[in-house]
């Protein structure tokens, strides 16, 4: 790929006023590379696609379509704000695909992490390539990508699972964010009035909840796994850890174990709490979380979430532990 190195001289976008300059000087770049043609962007939701679309829609207002895929994977409420946030905006340009049955379909009895993130981005590219196929005057396709994701894996934006897409579709691509690190995009998507709470999303992986459903997902699994996960967000934000604590959120393994509930035993799930903080993911650290906060947690996960028993806080730093428990 040409043209992928930051310009030496490039400013550092740390200020609201660098970050206008930067959306000022990418409308008219954008504007004259589309033209009067039209762009699709896959929304996912995530900060770097969210900030390119907003970037889009100020450039070239309706040519722009984006489509937002719900894997069925997703946190709570989450497809739902990308609808919230850019519906007004785009109106029928924005194309929601519920995905939930196809991909859990899929899903269903394969508990293998690898085979279950192949399906989850294989099945990803084939909904976003037949809707791409539907709207047949489309000549270029917008993407997040920022500078890490050019340094690490070439160019190929691994997560969003676009660079995947048949070439016969042939698009011309469109990357106002190549050369930003991740720190700038949040100063620019702040600058584009984007919500703080997507603006400071934190790092989601592509597969979602499905790597934090391990083995093979079920649906009651996936439902206790997300609302024990919005429990967890809840409680954190309110401890004021939102922004201070790099990641966190919950897991349930494909076990059950013993408990008793209204004097009857039960077999039920546990949730595993993550929580670490890191510079760079490559290695982390547990935080040591307030006792209080972590009582609550867990009484709310087990009056609230059906088919849990028991909640564990998981001290293990990477390595040898990953971030994610698949
Ligand atoms: P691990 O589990 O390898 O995670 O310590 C390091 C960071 O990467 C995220 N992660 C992923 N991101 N697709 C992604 O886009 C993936 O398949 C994936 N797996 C892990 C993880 O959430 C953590 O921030």
């Amino acid at each position: 790929m040409e043209n992928n190195k930051r310009p030496e001289n490039m400013e550092r976008i740390t200020t609201k006023a660098l970050a206008e300059k930067f959306i000022a000087e990418q409308i008219e770049l954008i504007r004259k590379q589309v033209g009067k043609e039209k762009v699709l962007l896959a929304l996912s939701g995530g900060v770097d696609s969210s900030v390119v679309a907003a970037l889009l829609i100020k450039s070239i207002g309706k040519q722009l379509t984006c489509v937002h895929v719900n894997h069925g994977l997703m946190r709570k409420g989450e497809s739902e704000q990308v609808l919230a946030v850019f519906r007004k905006n785009l109106e029928e340009n924005l194309i929601y695909i519920d995905g939930t049955d196809r991909f859990l379909n899929k899903l269903a009895g394969v508990s293998d992490p690898e085979e279950k993130r192949k399906i989850i981005g294989g099945e990803f590219i084939r909904v976003f390539e037949e809707e791409a196929r539907k709207l047949s005057d489309i000549k270029f396709l917008a993407q997040g990508t920022i500078y890490p994701d050019i340094i690490e894996s070439k160019g190929v934006k691994a997560h969003h699972n676009v660079g995947g897409l048949p070439s016969d579709l042939n698009f011309q691509l469109v990357e106002p964010l190549k050369f930003l690190f991740k720190d700038e995009v949040r100063v620019v998507g702040l600058a584009l009035g984007l919500p703080d709470s997507m603006v400071y999303r934190q790092p989601f992986p592509g597969p979602g909840l499905g790597v934090r459903c391990t083995g093979a997902i079920t649906r009651d699994r996936l439902a206790a796994l997300r609302e024990a996960d919005a429990i967890l967000r809840e409680e954190f934000d309110k401890a004021g850890l939102a922004g201070k604590i790099w990641q966190y959120f919950t897991v349930v393994p494909d076990y059950r174990s013993t408990g008793v509930r209204d004097g009857k035993r039960v077999f039920d799930w546990p949730v595993v709490i993550r929580a670490v903080n890191t510079v760079d993911a490559m290695s982390a650290e547990v935080p040591e979380l307030d006792w209080k906060l972590l009582k609550k947690i867990t009484d709310r996960i087990l009056a609230e979430v059906p088919g849990v028993c028991r909640v564990l806080y998981d001290l293990s730093p990477k390595a040898p532990a990953t971030i994610e428990w698949e």
